[in-house]
């Protein structure tokens, strides 16, 4: 495995792969792997020759108040892991080059970023759909990997991807879980051993809305939405930031069920921000 830490060294590789007309395939992530990027990585091997895995953490698609400082980080271990996986290439570069002095130029999907996690992280999805974009610039591969856990940012990609026509197919992997159904983040690692029972408010909850609709056949979301306040405030630890039932495509709040209906979660527990969803 190959690891590359500057651009000119991942285009290069990148290079010599479509030379062999090789169908090279990107799983953009920022480390500290869990189950969740490994499942991005086996589906993108059944889509392409090559595939290289970047590792960065954003610094863009943080705020100040944010953890970019603390963001857990184990790159020996992911650089193993990604091997075990059969990864041909890990993008490393440092935050230098990435981002020049004075970077000025912003990729924005309007109205999508807005709602959501982008109520409360309001610069977010534009640190990440630029990020996205420069990452997409420097490897242009056929094929990038993104998580449903992001839903949002899944959403995002997909309609930059549309809007700006880049010649990228992308895909979308379902939440990976633990056995007990939290889903796998690498910021469960913040979570204390006390407050980790807590974090099963999210899934719980979600479970919840989706026998509200399918078995109890509850037809308005605000019944919905009081419902899953009432389970989530029901753990210690919690602080809701938002309850969001609405469409998966416009990623706008609905008064009445339609199915799909996407129900999405993004909750503190303590200080560790969770966020989760389902399609019902
Ligand atoms: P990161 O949080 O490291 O996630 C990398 C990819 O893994 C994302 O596509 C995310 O949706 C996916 N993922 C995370 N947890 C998952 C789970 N439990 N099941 C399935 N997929 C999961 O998301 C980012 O990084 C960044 O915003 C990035 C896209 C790399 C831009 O900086």
């Amino acid at each position: 495995m190959k690891i590359l830490e500057s651009k000119a060294d991942a285009r290069e590789m990148v290079r010599q792969w479509r030379s062999a007309s090789q169908k090279i395939g990107l799983v953009p992530t920022m480390g500290y792997f869990h189950q969740g990027h490994l499942s991005l990585m086996e589906e993108c091997k059944r889509h392409a020759d090559r595939v290289i895995v970047s590792i960065f953490v954003n610094p863009t698609q943080f705020a100040p108040n944010e953890d970019l400082a603390s963001y857990p980080r184990d790159l020996d271990r992911d650089k193993k892991l990604a091997e075990t996986q059969g990864i041909d290439a890990l993008f490393i570069p440092r935050d230098d080059q990435i981002y020049a002095p004075e970077h000025k130029t912003w990729v924005v999907v309007e109205d999508l970023s807005n709602g959501l996690c982008g109520k409360s992280r309001p610069t977010h999805f534009r640190g990440v759909a630029t990020i996205v974009t420069k990452l997409f610039n420097i490897i242009q591969p056929d094929v990038a990997v993104f998580g449903q856990k992001d839903f949002q940012q899944l959403q995002i990609i997909r309609r930059m991807v549309r809007d700006l026509d880049l010649p990228i197919r992308i895909l979308g992997c379902p939440i990976v879980r633990e056995p007990d159904g939290l889903a796998m983040s690498s910021r469960n690692a913040y979570l204390t051993e006390e407050q980790r029972p807590s974090a099963l408010c999210l899934y719980q909850a979600l479970q919840l809305a989706d026998r509200l609709v399918r078995e109890e056949g509850v037809e308005s979301c605000s019944q919905i939405q009081t419902r899953l306040r009432q389970k989530i405030e029901s753990f210690p630890f919690t602080r809701i930031d938002y309850i969001f039932t609405g469409d998966p495509d416009t990623l706008k709040p609905l008064e009445q069920v339609e199915r799909p209906l996407l129900v999405a979660l993004a909750v503190f527990v303590g200080t560790t921000r969770l966020i989760d969803n389902i399609l019902i």
